[in-house]
């Protein structure tokens, strides 16, 4: 993991007191609401609608046992006892008191951790695989060019008031788990017909209430050149991209309305004279990366054979390794998903309590280090085989075990009507029925592989139309509606969800969920055909007729 130096530790410091400043002069009424404003928005506060929410960055999703421990007690001290990790791999915060703000940032800065660029409209936290380093599928960690896009965008000073938000996504992996065709910029870690590793460049992608898919604006981009070109695509996108407007501000409709090939064009020319200034060496990179070292792996850890005998003797502890753990690329190693999807709980919230033993169990299990999931969950990457069974006894303690990574009870949830003041509708209740109506776990593994996500509102920050099936809150004259889409997916096979036809209501929100699934059940091929092949296969008919001849 990255550590900072000393520049970078003075540099949150200073942040810390010159916001402490501020909002202690906001608080005496000598700072205006509208000036406080920007002020608050660079430092991750928003005011919602019970008090003031705090982002806190998790830079690709990368938090150590220290780290959330500190998030447990700012939690525990300075909230309700919860905080939310987000589909940004970000963690909120929903009930700090203003005045308090500044000692939680503090707090923070004590472990490497700020709230610097969260909100308003500069280059966000960089996201990437919750698997970085540890997958099967990798060509190579995408974790230090995070790192080195980090430290190029915080405080970039050209790019502080861009059109609007820029968020970036890498990942160095063949499936997508990063959503990154859906970033403003996306990379992918590819090889070219030298055998050389470069970024496949997408541009242009996202949600919100438009949303696209990025397109490929440089198949093949060499690592030298990463940061010029990124400053390239930033320069263009700042100089051109629409302030009149805000809906129509982010990257994806300059390049819509512009068009690809003459956006390109102008990179190139904006990148041509860069090009050089900017050139990343190849020390410069493996400096970097030495800061992601793997860890001292036990490679003997495969002969263990105690797994092989709890994973024969115990079916419920069986079902966990199928569904929450994942294939690692050392012998006799697994990462391990902690749910944060239990049934009874908000989707993507964890407790005080949870935050302390999941950082304990990380220094037990897995060498300190915790990963946030962009759905939501957490991962702990490199479990030795033969910890695993305690490991799962440990988080059933917890509520964090339910084996429903992938699933339909794994939804990826908003905070919706109950936090935010942009919601048009609840999500968190929605959930909440939806969970209650797939009450046997049976039910859920037969159901295979299916996203379900649930946003409050058209911003769609639960990213309700790349969802297998999207639900979208709607307001009709004040009464909560939601619309429902079918067939998205982030993936590799980026696709944004058709809309099955007119809104629902909500007391039939969950019902209408229940019977898409028994439509996919009645038209699958065999239980080897998941939710979205069935919907791509037979189209959206057969689950439009089935809904709307019962409601
Ligand atoms: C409650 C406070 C929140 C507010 C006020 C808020 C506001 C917004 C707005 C206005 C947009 C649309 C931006 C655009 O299209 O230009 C947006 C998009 C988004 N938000 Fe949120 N959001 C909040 C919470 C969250 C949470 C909890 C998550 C994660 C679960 C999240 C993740 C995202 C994502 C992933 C997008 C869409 C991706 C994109 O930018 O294209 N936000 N949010
Ligand atoms: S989708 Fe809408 S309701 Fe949900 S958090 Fe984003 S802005 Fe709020």
């Amino acid at each position: 993991m990255y550590q900072y130096n000393d520049k970078d530790q003075t540099l949150i410091n200073e942040r810390v007191v010159q916001f402490r400043d501020q909002t202690e002069r906001f608080l005496k009424g000598e700072i205006p609401d509208d000036k406080y404003r920007a002020l608050r928005l660079m430092n991750g506060v928003y005011v919602q609608t019970h008090a003031p929410l705090l982002r806190v960055a998790g830079p690709y999703g990368l938090l150590s046992s220290k780290q959330v421990r500190k998030l447990a007690s700012i939690a525990r001290d300075y909230d309700k006892g919860f905080c939310h990790f987000t589909t940004r791999q970000n963690i909120q915060f929903n009930w700090p008191a203003l005045e308090r703000v500044p000692d939680i940032l503090e707090e923070l800065a004590s472990v490497q951790m700020h709230a610097i660029q969260t909100s308003g409209n500069c280059l966000r936290n960089t996201t990437s695989d919750q698997l970085a380093g540890v997958a099967i599928d990798e060509l190579e960690d995408p974790r230090p060019y995070c790192e080195i896009i980090r430290q190029w965008t915080i405080f970039h000073p050209e790019f502080a008031y861009l059109p609007r938000k820029f968020k970036i996504a890498v990942s160095g992996a063949k499936l997508d788990r990063a959503a990154t065709q859906f970033h403003d910029i996306g990379l992918h870690l590819v090889q070219n017909e030298h055998g050389e590793v470069g970024f496949k460049v997408f541009v242009g992608g996202g949600l919100g209430r438009t949303p696209v898919i990025g397109q490929v604006i440089k198949p093949f981009l060499e690592k030298k050149h990463l940061l010029s070109y990124l400053e390239a695509i930033l320069r263009i996108y700042n100089l051109y991209g629409r302030r009149d407007n805000k809906y129509k501000a982010r990257i994806k409709i300059l390049v819509r309305e512009a068009g690809l090939a003459k956006i390109r064009k102008k990179i190139d020319a904006e990148w041509a004279l860069i090009k050089h200034k900017l050139e990343l060496s190849p020390e410069r990179i493996k400096e970097i990366q030495e800061q992601f070292r793997p860890p001292n792996y036990q490679l003997d850890a495969v002969q263990d054979t105690s797994y092989a005998d709890k994973l024969a003797n115990n079916a419920d502890f069986a079902t966990w390794v199928k569904h929450n753990t994942a294939e690692h690329k050392i012998d006799g190693y697994r990462a391990a998903y902690i749910s944060l999807k239990a049934p009874d709980s908000p989707p993507g919230d964890c407790t005080e309590s949870q935050l302390d033993t999941i950082a304990d169990l990380a220094d037990q299990y897995s060498f300190g280090m915790v990963r946030v999931t962009h759905r939501q969950n957490l991962v702990l990457a490199d479990i030795k085989q033969a910890d695993l069974f305690d490991l799962w006894q440990k988080l059933d303690a917890i509520n964090c075990a339910t084996p429903n990574i992938g699933k339909a009870t794994d939804m990826i949830c908003c905070p919706g009507l109950d936090y935010c003041s942009l919601a048009n509708a609840g999500s968190i209740g929605v959930a909440k029925e939806i969970n209650e109506t797939l009450d046997s776990m049976d039910y859920v593994h037969d159901l295979g592989d299916l996203k379900i996500n649930i946003s409050g509102c058209m911003n769609g920050c639960a990213h309700q139309s790349v969802g297998h099936i999207g639900i979208l809150g709607v307001d009709k004259k004040g009464v909560e509606w939601y619309q429902v889409t079918l067939g998205g997916s982030s993936e590799n096979d980026a696709a944004i969800g058709e809309r099955l036809g007119p809104a629902v209501s909500k007391q039939d929100i969950a019902p209408v969920i229940k019977i898409l699934l028994e439509v996919y059940l009645e038209q699958r091929i065999d239980e080897d055909e998941p939710f979205l092949a069935t919907v791509r296969r037979v189209g959206i008919g057969p689950f439009k007729e089935k809904t709307y001849a019962t409601n």
